[in-house]
């Protein structure tokens, strides 16, 4: 996918990893739709997009909120013609034990992390292919969507799996016209640690992020390298998207795990089973056939 001359929204763009990802595509030539829900933060990045030489907008939008992101998606259109490009990136965590979690946390977690991701994902796609534009749509998920279950991460974990799978069904039900990327980050240094700093009061308020999270996150890679890779990543058509090399060995360490069961459960599970693949294109052929066939009961 060449991004050269081509627009971008990435949402959550007002720091962190989208606002690397939004300075690696304006390096990389691109003009970029600088998304959060804090609009100041946004103008902050939209102004270092513009330094680079590169046109720039930015945008408030809660991407929890589906109508704000078809109001998004309209904006984005009208602002850039040549759009081709989505990251669906913003993000939030509320760490602790499982038992100790609030429905709002629940709530929060997945309005943004999963549901922002949804809407965002098919609000640009459809009007993508109304538009016959072969453009990439990239979600932000995490090593937490491989297999990385870290204490106290437990409903972001539950999120990230759901990024996962709603990429992929995406990618098999519209891979012949747009193109989509997950990505799938080890640790960042960004202020992920304190994402309660925009909690929405319907989600409980504002809240102070842990510090020994922020310790944590002092050892990850620079949110500008992260967007490098990222951007080169897309640039090369990749569906998974890695910035951290230790990532392959928790998706290994899974792999391993399933691959051992199944060789233990070998003689008692159904030898001859036909994969969901299979029976659907099976019930598709009977159900051809069956349309096609004169209907005897109506002579
Ligand atoms: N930092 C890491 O170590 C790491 C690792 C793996 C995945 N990720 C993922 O990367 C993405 C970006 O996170 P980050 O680390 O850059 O954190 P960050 O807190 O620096 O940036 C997240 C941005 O999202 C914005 N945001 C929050 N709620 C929003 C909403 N409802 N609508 C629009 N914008 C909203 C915030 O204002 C913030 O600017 C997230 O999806 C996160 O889960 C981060």
């Amino acid at each position: 996918m060449e991004v050269k001359n081509k627009a971008a929204v990435v949402t959550g763009a007002g720091s962190g990893i989208g606002r690397g990802i939004s300075l690696a595509l304006a390096k990389a030539g691109a003009d970029v739709m600088v998304v959060d829900i804090d609009l100041a933060s946004a103008q902050k990045v939209a102004d270092e997009v513009r330094a680079l030489g590169r046109k720039a907008h930015a945008a408030r939008c809660d991407v929890a909120d589906p109508a704000a992101v078809e109001q998004l998606a309209d904006a984005a259109f009208l602002q850039f013609p040549n759009l081709a490009l989505v990251f669906n990136n913003a993000g939030v965590v509320a760490t602790g034990m499982a038992l100790d979690m609030t429905e709002k946390d629940l709530q929060w977690t997945f309005g943004v992390n999963v549901f922002g991701v949804w809407h965002g994902s098919t609000a640009f796609a459809r009007r993508f292919i109304e538009r016959q534009v072969k453009a990439w749509i990239c979600n932000t998920c995490s090593e937490n969507g491989l297999g990385q279950a870290s204490i106290g991460t437990a409903i972001y974990t539950a999120a990230k799996h759901a990024v996962l799978g709603m990429t992929d069904a995406l990618r098999s039900e519209y891979g012949d016209r747009l193109g989509f990327s997950v990505i799938c980050p080890g640790i960042v240094k960004t202020g992920m640690w304190n994402a309660g700093r925009n909690r929405p009061e319907k989600f409980g308020g504002q809240f102070e992020g842990n510090p020994i999270n922020q310790k944590a996150m002092n050892y990850g890679i620079s949110p500008e390298d992260a967007g490098r890779h990222i951007v080169d990543a897309v640039c090369q058509e990749e569906f998974y998207i890695f910035t951290h090399a230790h990532v392959a060995a928790i998706a290994e360490k899974r792999w391993q795990e399933i691959d051992a069961a199944m060789r233990r459960q070998q003689s008692q599970i159904d030898a001859g089973s036909y994969s969901t693949i299979e029976i659907q294109s099976k019930v598709m052929a009977e159900f051809a056939a069956a349309t096609a066939a004169p209907n005897r009961s109506h002579p």
